[in-house]
């Protein structure tokens, strides 16, 4: 359906957990976020009737997100769930890629189509540095796992960082040309803990193009413009979420892992799902795709919205 500035909404990004075995510095606090009672987190059965209730308003692709969701007990309960609704075109799933090379194919036999491998730097110090709790090996077996469960087309997302990973963009580049993969940098946005840092942090993507003039545009998908190095098997993507906002293109809404829908990433309204169901589900979601705000304010100033990233799923 469509939102009151005329937007296709056809992508549920659904959060499953806010927990996760990495406590990456932009994202988390280093003590990690308090344990929610379970009680107050949907269960793999509501996260599936959401699921399906929002699929009736319209929607064609679910992104299962986080926190990390291959922390979250039932993850492949609930993939097969969704990957039974006959509309659902498809069924997507980012993760940091540490418990890969365990759930990599159980992942693809419950239905998942594509995954998003997060991987901010190809060093295994500064992994560990940034993660805090991340070992780079376990990630670069589980992109392996990825590519041997059958999942192709992979696509690492690299959060551009100032200061930290600029100086792999070259490295990033040169895995395009190897591999069949898009690299997509994506601009750090000014949310939870990386909200307060320098603005010698926050890279433009255009910094990537500056830098390395060969790269020849292709065909745009969603809001990723997208590259290729002369003769790469992979391609590039720049998400430039803070140098080019694209809220006029956006078609996604989220679902928070404690069930509340939000229209916009950045803002702070939020609409409680919870204890909902069949139609009154429905018309909750129909109003909250109506309501979806117009944009971000992100050139101006901080995020709105009040929660991290590992709370909202991205
Ligand atoms: N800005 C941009 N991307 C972020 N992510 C987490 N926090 C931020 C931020 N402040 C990314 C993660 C991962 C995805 C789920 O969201 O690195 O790729
Ligand atoms: Fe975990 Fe992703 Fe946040 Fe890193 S960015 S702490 S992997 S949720």
């Amino acid at each position: 359906m469509t939102d009151e500035c005329g937007r296709t909404i056809d992508y549920l990004r659904l959060s499953v957990t806010d927990l996760c075995n990495y406590r990456c510095r932009y994202c988390m606090p280093a003590e990690g976020i308090a344990k929610r009672d379970h009680r107050e987190m949907l269960s793999i059965e509501a996260l599936a009737e959401i699921g399906q209730a929002a699929v009736h308003c319209g929607v064609k692709k679910i992104r299962l997100t986080g926190g990390e969701p291959l922390v979250r007990r039932g993850l492949l309960e609930l993939c097969r769930l969704l990957r039974a609704i006959p509309e659902l075109e498809e069924l997507c799933l980012t993760t940091n890629g540490a418990l890969l090379p365990q759930l990599a194919r159980p992942l693809r036999e419950a239905g998942v189509d594509r995954l998003n491998i997060s991987l901010d730097t190809l060093r295994p110090d500064r992994f560990a540095a940034m993660t805090r709790l991340g070992r780079l090996e376990d990630v670069a077996a589980g992109i392996s796992a990825a590519e041997a469960a059958g999942f192709s087309h992979l696509k690492l997302d690299t959060v551009l960082i100032g200061g930290f990973n600029d100086d792999e963009i070259g490295d990033f580049l040169a895995l395009t040309q190897a591999h069949p993969w898009e690299v997509r940098f994506i601009e750090l946005m000014p949310m939870g803990p990386c909200a307060a840092w320098e603005k010698s942090c926050f890279l433009s993507a255009e910094t990537v193009l500056e830098r390395y003039p060969a790269l020849q545009q292709i065909e745009p998908q969603g809001v990723a413009r997208r590259f290729r190095l002369p003769g790469a098997k992979g391609t590039v993507g720049l998400i430039s979420p803070v140098s080019h906002e694209f809220c006029g293109q956006c078609s996604r809404i989220r679902v928070t892992a404690d069930g509340r829908l939000k229209g916009c990433l950045h803002s702070a309204e939020e609409l409680s799902l919870r204890g909902l169901h069949g139609e009154a589900l429905e018309a909750a979601i129909r109003r909250g795709i109506l309501q979806k705000p117009r944009r971000h304010h992100l050139a101006e100033g901080p995020s709105g919205t009040p929660r991290t990233m590992n709370q909202i799923g991205g």
